[in-house]
């Protein structure tokens, strides 16, 4: 992380707090079963606890503060993002996807364990993302927890990452054009960082004609966090990415990199930062920590 970002808002002790915070509700969420599920337990442990930028949770609790709105609620509600985000993982590095052996510095679920304990991970970390929203915990209205587990459903789902996933695999060997790839990437990546914000701004139960800005926001902050993830595969370093990368181009993906070229991109991912922070005038300094996350989502090198 570059140092001048993590200075002005200490978003590093931000995230590392966040993070830790994540990992508290996934340990009680996770504590051991010593009966037959003991394995499918250890697996989702692995994927799910000590690891990761932790970047879903942290846009939940930054753009919580905007509205005043309880940590640990918005934590909760970071934690079932992260939930989906860790079950999508799993499933995308298994061998009928992009066949991974290294995730966050580790092995990847079936390498660890099996194949079959992966898929099942997978499975119980999607249910537990509706677990902790539909809690009351979470929120005390059931009107809300209602928002925010149809919004969670909508961006998980074929309209969402799922359906980004297919579009993704569909993809392979194809030329796109801008505004396919960015279809793509929307789905793919784009509605769980959009989802983000608005599980905060349905907290905060802002009204519908006040939510353009923070989706203005999430949208761009999205696609330029893809497009560092795309340059990441490009150029990135493998350790400090702790997956493997120089795929996209092996496998003929379909992404901002193979379409503009590297330094098109990164100029491209750099407007849109630009374009997400311009989202954020009329705030103050509540908004600094959400400015901070837009740069270091093409600023960082994991
Ligand atoms: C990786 O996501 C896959 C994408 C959607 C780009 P992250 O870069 O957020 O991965 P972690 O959570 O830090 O491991
Ligand atoms: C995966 O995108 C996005 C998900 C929805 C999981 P990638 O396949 O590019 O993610 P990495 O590079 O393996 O992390
Ligand atoms: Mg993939
Ligand atoms: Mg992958
Ligand atoms: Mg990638």
């Amino acid at each position: 992380m570059m140092a001048s970002i993590a200075e002005a808002t200490d978003l590093l002790g931000e995230a590392k707090r966040i993070a830790a915070g994540v990992d508290r509700i996934f340990e009680q969420a996770l504590a051991d079963r010593c009966d037959g599920r003991d394995r499918l337990c250890q697996a989702m442990r692995h994927a799910a606890i000590g690891g990761g930028k932790r970047l879903r949770p942290l846009l939940t609790v930054a753009a919580s503060r905007l509205f005043g709105l309880d940590e640990e609620r918005a934590l909760r509600a970071g934690a079932s993002i992260e939930a989906i985000h860790v079950y999508s993982l799993i499933h995308d590095d298994l061998p009928c996807m992009d066949d991974d052996d290294l995730r966050r510095g580790k092995p990847t679920v079936h390498k660890a364990f099996d194949e079959a304990t992966a898929v099942l991970a997978g499975d119980c970390l999607h249910a537990l993302a509706f677990e902790l929203l539909a809690d009351e915990r979470t929120h005390e209205d059931p009107f809300v927890r209602c928002e925010l587990v149809l919004a969670l459903s909508n961006a998980s789902g074929i309209d969402g990452m799922g359906g980004g996933q297919a579009m993704d695999l569909a993809a392979e060997g194809q030329s796109l054009d801008l505004q396919a790839i960015t279809r793509l990437q929307q789905l793919k990546t784009g509605a769980l960082i959009e989802y983000s914000v608005e599980a905060a701004v349905i907290m905060g139960r802002v009204a519908e004609e006040g939510r353009a800005r923070y989706r203005g926001y999430a949208r761009n902050v999205g696609l330029a966090f893809q497009i560092a993830d795309d340059l990441l595969d490009h150029e990135g370093d493998e350790e400090a990415a702790g997956k493997k990368l120089h795929k996209d181009a092996e496998m003929g993906k379909a992404t901002f990199v193979s379409l503009l070229g590297a330094d098109r991109a990164r100029q491209q991912a750099t407007m849109l930062v630009d374009q997400a922070i311009e989202h954020l005038h009329g705030h103050g300094e509540e908004a600094d920590l959400l400015r901070a996350i837009a740069r270091y989502a093409v600023e960082r090198d994991r």
